[in-house]
């Protein structure tokens, strides 16, 4: 095939370039790409530190939504006009066009708004497996979590209210407060606290009004970790799920939480939770079905977000990386 795509390749400081598209071949499924966010993991993956990384030279972008334009003779899930989604992490979403293998998709129906799909693939359905799959939680119960504001924290907030399960959420103070207390509490937030008043002895009056929590999410590490499994709001033998470290920081753990409290301290990775479930597609399947309910009725919007045209890619990756910016980049492709 002789026509080209557009893509950012990231590993030589971030350029835009032409590439030349596979060829189609049986198995093979040409897709137009729509729109991809920026999240941490691809940053992390573009500095080399994330956990799988792609042979060089690559195309950036682990999550986003496409238009299929063409398939392979063989190709019976999909057909031209469906929309798709990547079914694992580093398919390389940024770029204008591309062919892909009909195994690394996943088709989405075509009424689910174009950034809520392109959102979908990492952070809804993280915060759906650990809200699933450590603890039972039953309506009334609550989890804490850190980082709120955050892809996957906006994601947590909606899918527990929208399971009658209460929500603590710990985000870093900043100037403009108010405002993303009133953004997450429209979401269906109980509580949003800041890391600075966790630390204060009249934190623990939350729990006067809601139970504490026996699950904890963190996406943080360092003090903020300890802060979400300390004795004082964890339950006694709940969960502390860690998914993310912004801080860069170890988690650290309070000795009482083990001791007195047998907390437990579990990781997440939605990559393995695929790979693990990559013959049980029904689980897959379920889940995303499950999602896509929550969007139609209204109760999992995509997260706050800035459109940003792939041209000015640049300056989206530098807002992706800055503090504060409580808006996910997403690349119109
Ligand atoms: N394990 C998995 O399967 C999985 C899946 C999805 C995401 N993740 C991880 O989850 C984390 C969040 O991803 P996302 O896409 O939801 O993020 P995002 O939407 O880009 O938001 C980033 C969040 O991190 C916070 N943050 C940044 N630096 C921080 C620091 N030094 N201390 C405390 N908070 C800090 C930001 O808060 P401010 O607004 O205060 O800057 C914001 O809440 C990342 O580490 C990502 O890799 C893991």
């Amino acid at each position: 095939m002789s026509s080209k795509g557009c893509a950012v390749e990231p590993l030589d400081e971030g350029t835009l370039k032409d590439i030349s598209l596979s060829e189609l071949g049986a198995s093979g499924v040409h897709v137009r790409m729509l729109a991809a966010p920026i999240n941490p993991s691809d940053i992390n993956m573009i500095q080399g530190l994330y956990a799988v990384l792609p042979d060089l030279p690559a195309v950036g972008g682990n999550e986003g939504v496409g238009r299929v334009e063409k398939t392979g003779i063989g190709v019976t899930s999909l057909k031209p006009g469906d929309l798709v989604i990547p079914a694992d992490a580093g398919l390389g979403t940024w770029q204008t066009e591309a062919v892909f293998k009909e195994e690394k998709l996943l088709k989405m129906p075509p009424d689910i708004p174009l950034v809520s799909a392109a959102t979908l693939s990492v952070n809804p359905c993280t915060a759906f497996r650990m809200l699933s799959d450590f603890e039972t939680l039953k309506p009334g119960d609550s989890v804490i979590q850190n980082a709120a504001n955050s892809g996957v924290g906006q994601a947590v907030i909606q899918i527990a209210a929208a399971k009658g399960i209460k929500t603590i959420n710990v985000v870093r103070d900043r100037p403009n407060l108010q405002e993303l207390v009133d953004r997450l509490k429209s979401l269906g937030a109980d509580h949003v606290i800041t890391e600075e008043a966790l630390r204060k002895p009249e934190a623990k009056d939350l729990f006067q009004k809601i139970p504490k929590p026996l699950l904890a999410l963190n996406g943080v590490g360092g003090k903020s970790a300890a802060e979400c499994c300390s004795p004082s709001f964890l339950r006694h033998k709940g969960t502390m799920v860690t998914y993310g470290g912004m801080s860069k920081q170890p988690v650290t753990i309070p000795v009482s939480a083990l001791i007195f409290k047998d907390v437990k301290l579990r990781g997440f990775w939605m990559t393995q939770w695929k790979r693990d479930n990559a013959q049980n597609k029904e689980e897959l399947d379920r889940m995303i079905a499950d999602l896509c309910t929550l969007i139609r009725k209204g109760q999992l919007s995509a997260p706050a977000c800035q459109e940003v045209p792939l041209a000015d890619y640049q300056s989206a990756l530098t807002a992706a990386m800055t503090p504060y910016i409580s808006a996910k980049q997403i690349l119109l492709l």
